[in-house]
């Protein structure tokens, strides 16, 4: 008998079912007797051994599904080693479930905080395998994470939308972008979607810059301007700051994001119209692209060959469009940025778009 435990964690996205079904579907296609235990919301399912047991038919139809069928939480990496309020010791509550169950191994779908309890649990000498998701595409290790094409298909659409009413009512549109440490989704559907600004964590902005490209498209006649900013974008003079007083500062910010203190100083600063639009939780939900169909299919299935073939503590990457094995631990912990010299942001700048930065 092949047990296999599966779990979910952190922010949901698009494809984390159809990465499931390819496991299960490249399980089953070599051997029958499988025993599934789906874990209920992340790692919780794992602590508190709440889980289901799911046969091949479960995974059936789920395909283009978004969210999860098993459900997810938010487990902080830096608490696990905290016992709950009941004094019950996580990581050791995670390994009692493992084998009282006789688990083979577990398969883990998540993104950054998720690969570090994942390592944690290798190192604790469970049986694991990774798949990398989310839409921020910010995992180290893999070219690329499911979730992050489609996310960038929706906020792309966001911006299309958006453009035909700036233009309409010559406004200046600022559209805000889910990613708080890193700006992959907002340089892509920022380029995609035609945005003459874009601001990411990874290339601190000065408000001036900002306001005179608005400026000089106005005097160009071009009197509307689309702003494509990420969550976490920053001002050159906060990146000045430490992180702790960084902190400190956005805890007393007046405004509820980075958009609204930027729309505040544009108004003021350029006496436009400017208007704000957050597609939020959009850009995590609906159905997979069709990429991310096919990607989450890809390591899903190498996961399951991985699993056949007793290989374990691995995460499945994508690198140069081929699936391959990263070690757990070298994934752990590390963080996937732009890299403002890469060329893509140089291509982007050659077609007039502006960082914000010069
Ligand atoms: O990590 C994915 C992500 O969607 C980020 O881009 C976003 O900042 C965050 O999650 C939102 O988290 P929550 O769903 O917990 O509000």
């Amino acid at each position: 008998m092949l047990r296999i435990g599966m779990l979910t964690s952190g922010g949901d996205c698009q494809a984390l079912n159809a990465a499931m079904r390819g496991v299960v579907k490249g399980v089953f296609s070599k051997r029958d007797d499988v025993e599934i235990y789906g874990f209920q919301d992340g790692y919780k399912g794992l602590i508190y051994s709440n889980f289901k047991m799911l046969t091949s038919k479960d995974f059936s139809g789920i395909l283009t599904r978004g969210g999860t069928i098993l459900g997810t939480s938010r487990q902080p990496f830096k608490l696990m080693r905290v016992p709950d309020e009941n004094g019950v010791d996580k990581v050791e509550a995670m390994k009692h479930t493992y084998h009282k169950l006789n688990l083979d191994c577990i398969v883990i779908l998540g993104g950054n905080g998720t690969h570090k309890t994942a390592n944690l649990l290798r190192e604790e000498g469970l049986d694991v395998i990774t798949l990398p998701k989310t839409i921020d595409n910010d995992l180290w290790g893999t070219d690329m994470t499911f979730g992050f094409q489609s996310a960038v298909d929706i906020a792309t659409d966001t911006i299309d939308r958006i453009h035909t009413t700036a233009t309409s009512h010559s406004r200046v549109f600022i559209i805000e972008v889910m990613g708080h440490k890193v700006g992959y989704v907002t340089l892509y559907a920022g380029i995609a979607g035609g945005a003459d600004i874009i601001l990411l964590p990874e290339i601190p902005y000065d408000i001036d810059v900002i306001t005179d490209v608005i400026d000089k498209r106005a005097a160009a006649g071009k009197p509307f301007t689309i702003l494509a900013v990420a969550e976490g974008a920053i001002s050159k003079e906060d990146a000045q700051l430490t992180k702790k007083e960084y902190k400190t500062k956005l805890a007393k910010r007046q405004f509820p994001s980075i958009a609204y203190e930027l729309e505040q100083q544009i108004q003021e600063k350029t006496n436009k119209e400017v208007r704000i639009t957050v597609p939020g939780h959009t850009q995590r939900g609906g159905t997979p692209c069709a990429y991310d169909r096919v990607f989450a299919t890809r390591v899903g299935a190498a996961a399951a060959e991985l699993i056949l073939n007793k290989e374990y503590g691995y995460m499945i990457a994508m690198r140069n469009n081929e699936v391959v094995k990263v070690p757990l631990g070298e994934v752990a912990g590390k963080l996937k940025y732009v890299d403002p010299e890469a060329s893509i942001i140089k291509e982007a700048k050659l077609t007039g778009i502006s960082f914000g930065d010069e």
